[in-house]
């Protein structure tokens, strides 16, 4: 079999391109020590997470300048607190952990949709402009009971 001059430089183009990528991989990993989370944003196991602040007091607070900050615990099979009261044009900043498996954190008809992550607090913000009951939701398969795991969002 004979191989092209041109094909041959077009493969070690590609090869060298590979060589790059991977270096600056290693380069990022080892040099500037980025690596994925590391499960420990609370600074306590997952399972205790509603022992520690702010996830103790799972709910509604208001901020200074009118938005609320809003702190959630997903668990099997439901979300607390089960029901949230925000008022209509506020600005909702969702704080968001799970005290056992990965379970989602949706509200059809939002742009909310997060992952909730054992150990890690995750960050989605909305404003409530339309009154309504919204429908908060699991969206990543959680067990048993996942079709059941749901909350309420009350925006009036
Ligand atoms: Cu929680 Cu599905």
């Amino acid at each position: 079999m004979t191989i092209h001059r041109l094909e041959k430089i077009w493969i070690g183009m590609g090869l060298a391109l590979l060589v790059v990528f991977l270096a600056l991989v290693g380069v990022a990993a080892f040099a500037f020590g980025m690596h994925p989370p590391t499960g420990h944003a609370l600074g306590v196991e997952p399972e205790r997470a509603t022992e520690v602040p702010p996830f103790d007091r799972p709910g509604l607070v208001r901020n200074a300048d009118g938005s609320y900050d809003a702190y959630v615990v997903a668990f099997a099979f439901g979300y607390s607190p089960a029901t949230l009261e925000i008022p209509a044009g506020a600005t909702v900043h969702f704080h968001v952990t799970s005290t056992d498996v990965v379970h989602g954190f949706s509200i059809p008809g939002t742009n909310v949709n997060a992952m909730v992550v054992p150990g890690e607090v995750n960050h989605v913000v909305h404003t409530f402009d339309k009154p309504g009951t919204y429908l908060l939701i699991c969206n990543e398969y959680c067990g048993a009971a996942h079709e059941m795991m749901a909350g309420t969002v009350v925006v009036r």
